[in-house]
């Protein structure tokens, strides 16, 4: 028998990729959150020109000074956000972000508000931290619960926020994030925001967490907006004082993140937009394709707002129903014990798949 730390045994593998992998060459898989798209031409050539100029080599441990400048620009015009270079550390994708920022500001037994249904790695990385994750169910309509979010702020020590929404797709209103944010400020609780889906968002609009208060993180990344998952970019600013500690978390376990992709994050962040929005435009066109899909077939849900998911109430038996007819998913109680009567459809795949999906899913949902 090998001795495994209690640290790791604590901890499960993700269930999105048992879902995944368990998809057959012939059927319509709707598990994965990640962008079907390559990732833009002029940023994979910038990664190109990197590699040909010998720019191979380890960066500043927070990562280019020119990327952390051009972040900082972006923070400012897109999101009202006013980080400092110095108060931005390049990482290996959010995925690092989050669990650098845990570390920092997480002890034992400190108490963590996440909402459930949530994005899987939150509660891995408060466990691995010591911490206890404090669950909020959604409301009905798959958004933040203000009453009882409330009343479980005092004495936590972190809450984390995540608008566009993984998995329901929900986006929280400007109105709800300054609410939610004030009321955290006011209980001494600081705000985690993960804003990775920031630019995939339809009818509604994107509110930055910090613009509402002081004792914010924000964690984002180029891997949803730029089709850049492969790549391993992300960053996180907030506070100096968070970020000096972020930094030493980062150094011992990243050293920086990987300078080819940190050039290519630097044409990205500073070159044409225009990917971004077409991207944005075909996801709406899945997302309707989708739910009108679903309205034929008789099965309704909130309509997601944001990021590239379908939260569906179909029900145990009827997602064993749906994936034996070829259609895998992953179940939501992948993503908290709420979310145990949903699924999660991912629609970042063709528009031809989803028809595909809802032609057989048809049969399942005939004679109700
Ligand atoms: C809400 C959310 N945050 C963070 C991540 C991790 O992103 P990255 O690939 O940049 O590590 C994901 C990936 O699916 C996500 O859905």
């Amino acid at each position: 028998m090998k001795k495994i730390s209690t640290r790791a045994q604590n901890i499960e593998m993700s269930g999105i990729r048992k879902f995944f992998q368990a998809a057959k060459p012939d059927s319509i898989n709707m598990t994965l959150g990640q962008p079907d798209f390559d990732t833009p031409s002029h940023i994979k050539n910038a990664a190109i020109q990197a590699i040909q100029e010998g720019k191979t080599g380890y960066t500043f441990n927070a990562g280019l000074p020119e990327l952390r400048e051009a972040l900082s620009v972006k923070f400012k015009s897109e999101n009202n956000l006013s980080y400092n270079p110095d108060e931005i550390i390049v990482t290996a994708g959010a995925g690092e972000a989050l669990f650098i920022a845990i570390q920092s500001l997480v002890d034992n037994g400190d108490r963590v508000l996440l909402t459930d249904p949530g994005f899987v790695s939150y509660e891995a990385c408060v466990r691995l931290a010591g911490g206890i994750s404090d669950f909020i169910p959604l409301k009905k309509d798959l958004h933040i619960d203000q009453e009882a979010l409330k009343e479980k702020l005092n004495g936590a020590r972190l809450l984390i926020l995540n608008s566009p929404c993984n998995p329901t797709g929900a986006v929280e209103s400007p109105e709800s994030i300054k609410a939610l944010v004030e009321s955290a400020m006011d209980a001494g609780v600081t705000v985690l925001s993960d804003e990775v889906y920031e630019h995939i968002i339809y009818d509604s609009v994107h509110a930055s967490a910090g613009t509402f208060g002081d004792d914010v993180l924000t964690v984002n990344a180029a891997s949803k907006t730029y089709a850049m998952t492969g790549w391993r970019l992300g960053c996180i600013a907030g506070p100096s004082e968070y970020m000096e500690q972020c930094l030493k978390v980062h150094q011992y376990c990243q050293t920086c993140a990987t300078s080819i992709s940190q050039y290519a994050g630097l044409a990205a962040y500073t070159g044409d937009q225009s990917c971004v929005k077409m991207m944005r435009d075909e996801y709406q066109a899945r997302r309707d394709i989708l739910t009108s899909g679903f309205t034929e077939i008789g099965v309704s849900f909130p309509v997601p707002q944001g990021a590239f998911y379908a939260f569906v109430p179909l029900g145990i038996d009827k997602t064993k129903q749906i994936m034996d007819a070829g259609v895998i998913v992953v179940p939501g109680d992948a993503f908290g014990p709420s979310g145990k009567e949903y699924a999660r459809f991912s629609y970042a795949t063709s528009r031809e798949n989803i028809r595909a999906a809802i032609e057989l899913m048809k049969p399942v949902f005939e004679d109700e």
